[in-house]
């Protein structure tokens, strides 16, 4: 089994936020385009397309799930200091108000599905604002990574003679700068002078 750097969370935030990102968009279409032009989507289309959004939908859901539970064991692993902390923090606490929202939706969808019902102006509204809420998230998940480095085994540093693009530019050189890609994990929390413990001031 290869170990996966950091840990599962980064791999299932992707179905997450595409999922759900595409299910707005068909629904986004699919709610306007007939108020644009009747004829614009012809209905096997549009069965199609509403087919589509709905399984990315309930499938993102299910996947989310997950994506919330790997989220909480990377918020208890990954070594972190105190500034790390606190967005790690804000970020869980999007994931939280994003969650009962993207759940609902496809709950909302389940039914509509079952009872043969049109989409409502109420459902795209849930979907949009869901949506940001979504991108919130993931923005602040990103952060985490790169401005915070979060899970991050080791940094290049570009100062120094290193190699040359064919361009000229150099950047430095990986076997002087301790840069070292063949640490695992462990290595790093091991190595890593801002580990949890190191901070008590805050708490999980
Ligand atoms: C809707 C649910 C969530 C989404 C869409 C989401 C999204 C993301 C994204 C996009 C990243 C950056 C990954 C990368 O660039 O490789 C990230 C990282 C991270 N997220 Fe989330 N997240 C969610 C839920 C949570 C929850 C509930 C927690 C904690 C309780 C959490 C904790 C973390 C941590 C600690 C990282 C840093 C990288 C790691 O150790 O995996 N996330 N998240």
């Amino acid at each position: 089994m290869p170990e996966i750097i950091p840990n599962l969370h980064p791999v299932f935030v992707h179905f997450t936020v595409a999922l759900f990102s595409i299910a707005t968009a068909l629904f986004v279409v699919l709610f306007f385009a007939p108020k644009i032009h009747p004829g614009l989507l012809p209905e096997r289309l549009r069965e199609q397309l509403r087919t589509v959004a709905r399984w990315n939908l309930w499938i993102g859901a299910a996947i989310t799930l997950v994506t919330v539970a790997a989220g909480f064991f990377a918020f208890n692993s990954v070594a972190h200091d105190a500034p790390s902390h606190a967005a790690m923090k804000l970020h869980r606490n999007w994931a939280l108000t994003t969650l009962p929202l993207y759940l609902a939706a496809a709950l909302w969808s389940m039914y509509g599905a079952y009872a043969r019902k049109t989409l409502n102006r109420f459902f795209i509204g849930l979907m949009l604002i869901t949506q940001l809420l979504l991108l919130s998230t993931a923005w602040h998940g990103g952060e985490l990574v790169y401005r915070y480095g979060l899970g991050v085994i080791s940094l290049p540093q570009p100062e120094g003679d290193g190699h040359a693009h064919d361009g000229g530019h150099g950047h430095g050189d990986a076997r002087e700068t301790g840069h070292a890609p063949d640490m695992s994990m462990e290595d790093m929390n091991m190595e890593t002078d801002t580990t949890p413990e190191d901070h008590p001031d805050h708490a999980h």
